[in-house]
């Protein structure tokens, strides 16, 4: 049977993009580079616009942004709607808009959980559910969300249980899109990553802070941006239609088994 080929005018939607050094960024330029439309969604405006304007100017492809808090369903749609009028068809969702919190439990509060919660675990069902149908309605989708190591380990270094719980919702929501939409020619997975060298761990990992993450880590060094993105476009490419509904750890051996 010959594998679908992905159509030569398409979008991928990268939400959490607008941070410079941040995973999304780095997915939305390989992907430009790659032969994708990019649709970036972020906080704010201004990040977004300038995020935009950056990727168009580094990779010639075509970009396009809008903004939104990825837990608010209006937004969401809103911010979806101008990019689906701006862009080719969205064929790949990858959701990358998300917050840590190093609260240790017993010092945290329901106001924190709920912060968390909404953004990582919300914000991936709301992105899921607004883009999904006109996947299952092209017969073609890819969906790529984002755990964390601390979701199989019991918190990480620095994310502790309300980060945890949140990573542990999305793997279970891809699972059950996987299931419901891979008929539908749509694929859903959950990349896992420990320790990529960004600033979500309480800002950048200095020389001072290295060893506490780096320990750890068999491979003895943090993982990088373009590693991760390089992943991603496996998931997201036209090989990538067999795997689905899978949680692929990127953790240099910080979990192995
Ligand atoms: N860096 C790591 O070591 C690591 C490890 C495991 C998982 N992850 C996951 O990868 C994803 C990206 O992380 P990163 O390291 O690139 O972090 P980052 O902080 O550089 O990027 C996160 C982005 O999400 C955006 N964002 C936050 N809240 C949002 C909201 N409500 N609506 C829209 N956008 C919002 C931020 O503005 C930012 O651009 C996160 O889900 C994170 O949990 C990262």
């Amino acid at each position: 049977m010959n594998l679908k080929p992905l159509p030569a005018e398409r979008t991928v939607i990268v939400t959490g993009a607008a941070s410079e050094r941040g995973i999304g960024r780095g997915v939305a330029q390989r992907l430009a580079g790659a032969g994708w439309s990019v649709g970036i969604v972020d906080l704010h405006a201004e990040a977004v616009d300038s995020g935009a304007r950056e990727l168009a100017e580094a990779t010639g492809a075509t970009i396009a942004g809008a903004a939104a808090d990825v837990s608010d369903e209006r937004a969401v749609d809103a911010a979806l709607s101008s990019l689906e009028a701006e862009l080719p068809p969205v064929t790949a969702l990858v959701n990358l808009a998300g917050i840590s919190d190093p609260t240790p439990f017993l010092e945290s509060t329901l106001a924190q959980w709920e912060r968390v919660m909404r953004i990582n675990a919300t914000g991936t069902y709301v992105t899921c559910r607004r883009v999904a149908p006109g996947m299952v309605e092209r017969g073609l989708g890819r969906i790529v969300n984002f755990s964390s190591t601390a979701a199989q380990t019991g918190g990480g270094n620095y994310s502790k249980s309300a980060y945890a719980a949140s990573k542990n919702a999305i793997e279970g929501l891809t699972r059950s899109i996987a299931r419901e939409l891979a008929p539908h020619g749509v694929t859903a997975n959950v990349i896992a990553p420990a320790s990529i060298d960004t600033d979500i761990m309480g800002g950048r990992i200095t020389e001072e802070r290295l060893p506490q993450f780096v320990g750890a880590l068999p491979v003895g060094r943090l993982g990088t941006v373009p590693e991760v993105a390089a992943l991603v476009e496996l998931l997201v490419g036209s090989e990538g239609g067999f795997m689905t509904g899978a949680t692929i750890n990127l953790n240099g051996g910080l979990r192995i088994g």
